[in-house]
């Protein structure tokens, strides 16, 4: 639990991406997957909670062909920075997507594993199609080689919150993605 008189903009080292480029970049995904489901009415975007909440709510915004959203609810981390490697799923899907064209909207691909059993799953699930658009990816940490097709930036090895993203279920609300200063890690004792 975070001191309630504390300011979330007191644990920010650095801004690593602010919002208009977020906002910048988010909007040449959205016209490339708008160009590339330009032949289809059928679109199923599936958010990966919680982290792809905010790009969901942005990419949604800027896409310009009819599309379906659903959501599942996937837990890798606990409260921790570092994975677990444990990827279990808290929320699934009501519909059948057998046939459909699905998108996986997701905030962050790391060690992989989150996308790579997330994939399988789908994938076992007979969709027409199945793609992923991530907004971050930190390449250095990948130990399960995951094809996403769609990558909003490359980051460093730096644990980042912010823009959904969060340390100990906090900071997801900033508008930008940040690196925390280090003695946050020291105070939450992960
Ligand atoms: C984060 C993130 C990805 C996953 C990426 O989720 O949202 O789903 O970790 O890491 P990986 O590539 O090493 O598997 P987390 O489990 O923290 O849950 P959250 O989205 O609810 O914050």
């Amino acid at each position: 639990m975070i001191n309630s008189s504390h300011n979330l903009h007191d644990d920010i080292a650095d801004i690593l991406i602010d919002e208009k480029t977020l906002q910048a970049r988010i909007r040449e995904l959205a016209h490339r997957i708008t160009d590339d489901y330009r032949h289809t009415d059928d679109l199923l975007l599936i958010c990966v909670l919680k982290g792809a909440f905010m790009f969901l709510a942005d990419l949604t915004r800027d896409l310009e062909r009819p599309h379906e959203l659903d959501f599942m609810g996937v837990s890798s981390y606990g409260a921790s920075t570092e994975s677990s490697g444990v990827v279990r799923i808290v929320l699934d899907l009501n519909q059948d997507i057998g046939g459909r064209n699905v998108l996986i909207v997701e905030d962050i691909i790391d060690s992989g594993r989150t996308l790579d059993y997330l994939r399988r799953i789908l994938l076992a699930r007979s969709p027409a199609s199945l793609r992923i658009v991530s907004l971050l990816d930190k390449p250095d940490r990948r130990e399960v080689d995951v094809p996403v097709d769609y990558t909003g930036f490359h980051i460093p090895n730096e644990f980042v919150v912010g823009y959904g993203l969060d340390f100990g279920e906090i900071y997801r609300n900033l508008p930008f993605i940040a690196i925390l200063k280090s003695e946050v890690f020291a105070h939450l004792n992960t």
